[in-house]
């Protein structure tokens, strides 16, 4: 199942937030869409996902136009996500959190393609996602009492527990310490499929660069540059988006000397956009 943006354009007010966006996803890949802070990668997601809607352009699914459908359809036709910031029901036990993503009427803007079964199977299900994601020991326990890293985790199981062809990943990564970051690249990378395709927004780039197929990069809206991890690391455009012109860098580098000279300078602000 493929999903494309055509001509993609969200405006807020009067910010441009995407600007004519095309792009397209086919199963069986791992997608990364990167960009500096603001760029537009969560806007992406939440249009596709049905949370905003498009100023202009299509969203297709296979044949089916995402644009106007309610979020819980278009979870529904298969599309599951996570979101930047955690989202689990924190007084709910693991394994409800799990449970719930089967009923995306009753929990609009949630998750999942799933078809409709009984309590037993349902639970099944749940219990080898749980496994999956090495969970079990904290079945029965309030997801809010959970370590944010194993919190993480839940999050990533509910966007798989449904088998949805598409799982849109917004930040997995997001406050993980190194071992953390580490095991969810690997965690990720094992949950590439055939019938799936995976399309994450990450900072981190040691996971973005060793487990993507390609990479999409924003920067205030638009698509700069798009291909494998060799092709986007080495691109000119790509590193000036990041951190500057030449000059830019120079700028900053003369700075940070004489900053570090009156023994001021804390931080490197300024080499990442806000
Ligand atoms: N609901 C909203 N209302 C108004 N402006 C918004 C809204 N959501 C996003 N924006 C604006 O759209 C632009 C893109 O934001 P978006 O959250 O997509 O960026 P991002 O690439 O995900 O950034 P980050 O890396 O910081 O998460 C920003 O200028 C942001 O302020
Ligand atoms: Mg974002």
């Amino acid at each position: 199942m493929a999903l494309a943006l055509e001509n993609v354009s969200k405006h807020f007010g009067s910010l441009v937030a995407i600007k004519n966006l095309s792009l397209s996803f086919d199963v069986g890949s791992i997608y990364s869409i990167i960009g500096p802070n603001g760029a537009g990668k969560s806007t992406v997601v939440n249009m596709i996902a049905g949370s905003y809607s498009v100023t202009s352009g299509t969203i297709r699914l296979g044949n089916t136009a995402l644009n106007k459908l309610p979020k819980h359809r278009i979870a529904r036709l298969g599309v599951a996500r996570t979101y930047q910031n955690l989202r689990l029901f924190d007084a709910m036990t693991v394994l409800e959190n799990l449970e719930v993503c089967f009923f995306p009427q009753a929990w609009p803007g949630l998750l999942t393609g799933a078809k409709r079964m009984g309590k037993a199977e349902r639970l099944a299900i749940c219990r080898a996602c749980l496994e999956r994601f090495h969970l079990s020991d904290v079945a029965e326990s309030l997801a809010g009492d959970l370590p944010y890293g194993r919190q993480k985790m839940l999050e990533l199981a509910r966007a798989f527990v449904t088998e949805a062809p598409i799982v849109l990943l917004d930040e997995p990564a997001a406050g993980l310490n190194h071992t953390e970051t580490k095991d969810m690249a690997a965690m990720i990378a094992s949950l590439k499929r055939a019938d799936r395709a995976i399309i994450l927004v990450e900072h981190d780039m040691d996971m973005v660069m060793s487990i993507s197929d390609r990479i999409d990069v924003l920067n205030y809206g638009e698509l700069l540059c798009s291909g494998t991890p060799e092709l986007v690391r080495t691109n000119e455009k790509v590193q000036e988006a990041y951190l500057g012109t030449t000059e830019e860098l120079d700028d900053i580098r003369k700075l940070a000397q004489s900053r570090r000279a009156q023994g001021g300078l804390r931080t490197n602000a300024g080499l990442v956009r806000h």
